[in-house]
């Protein structure tokens, strides 16, 4: 009898070992560039807060911004090689891997966000989710960041202002030629490395939005902005497709529904985060503001770009894009 009651207990151990063995949580790490204070840095907490709460004990999210973990130029490759599982570059830094996205660069296509918005829910803008899927990434979310405004120790009121200025850009053949229609040099550079880039002098200027700018302190080094809303910086959150695939359908459900709340409360707060940088900015640095006459002068100059590029984007794609924004 003594010998069942020990055997008994014996497996009873095992069972226990073997089942909490089979219940290590799967580790997920979620890569980002930018600060916690922004839209982004926000989302990605919600995320980690939603998806352990939905899915206890099967998932531990690891939530590292500020290119702690991987940079702009080594973030896609690290989700190819499975070692982070989401990242969230700007619609900006898919250049190399579709040419579609680019649509979301060309200056002055929305006018405001609710515009981008609507074109990221339509059917096109939905189908650039899987653009990139036989290169192994997988789209799973849009969330918003803003609209960009133009900064440097000068004042930019018209475009011949920004003439012969160095400006940084981020990895965009469009973006790079929208400065270079201005007369200006743009500068391909990482977004860790853009305020020593301004301290030293390595650019003159730079384009980003409010929140971005705020929380890198580039109003530390740029005593002029420009409120331009000359373009968008949105975001894809991305995964490897095949790791996504082979998830089990409950955790990836749980995921997916952790998203769905990350989008949302990345969508909330997108615009008061944006307003509140932008109201601190201006107790150090000068905001210029643009008339319709300058702004349209702004517009003019750099629009050849959709020229330029509607053949690698798709005519389909721009005319989508602009029917979001009533064109
Ligand atoms: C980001 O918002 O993720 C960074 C954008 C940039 O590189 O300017």
């Amino acid at each position: 009898m003594r010998k069942i009651v020990l055997a008994a207990a014996a497996a009873a151990t095992l069972g226990f070992v073997g089942s909490a063995a089979a219940q290590q949580p799967i580790i997920i790490k979620f890569s980002h560039v930018v600060a916690e204070v922004t839209p982004k840095g926000q989302a990605a907490l919600k995320f980690k807060e939603e998806a352990e709460k939905l899915l206890p004990g099967k998932v531990k999210v690891e939530v590292y911004p500020n290119s702690q973990l991987f940079g702009d130029g080594k973030e896609m490759e690290a989700l190819a090689l499975g070692d982070v599982q989401f990242i969230a570059p700007s619609l900006s830094k898919f250049d190399k891997f579709t040419k579609q996205i680019q649509v979301f660069d060309l200056p002055f296509l929305f006018d405001d966000m609710k515009a981008v918005d609507k074109f990221q829910s339509s059917p096109v803008g939905k189908k650039l989710l899987t653009s990139m899927e036989s290169k192994g990434y997988l789209g799973v979310a849009y969330w918003h960041n803003g609209l960009k405004q133009l900064s440097a120790n000068k004042p930019l009121i018209v475009p011949e202002d920004a003439k012969g200025l160095k400006f940084r850009v981020q990895a965009s053949d469009v973006l790079a030629a929208q400065f270079q229609q201005l007369g200006a040099n743009p500068q391909k550079l990482a977004f860790s490395e853009v305020y020593q880039a301004l301290q030293l002098g390595t650019v003159d200027g730079q384009e980003n939005t409010w929140s971005n700018a705020y929380s890198q302190k580039f109003h530390e080094v740029q005593k002029e902005f420009t409120e331009s809303n000359h373009g968008v910086i949105d975001y894809m959150v991305v995964t490897n497709a095949k790791w996504w695939n082979g998830l089990p359908a409950d955790i990836k459900a749980g995921l997916q529904k952790a998203m769905d709340a990350a989008t949302e409360k990345n969508n909330e707060v997108a615009e008061k985060l944006n307003a509140d940088a932008k109201a601190k900015i201006g107790t150090t640095s000068k905001i210029n503001q643009l008339t319709p006459e300058q702004r349209a002068k702004w517009k003019k100059a750099m629009e050849p770009v959709w020229a330029k590029f509607e053949g690698a984007i798709g005519k389909d794609v721009i005319d989508a894009a602009l029917k979001s924004s009533g064109s």
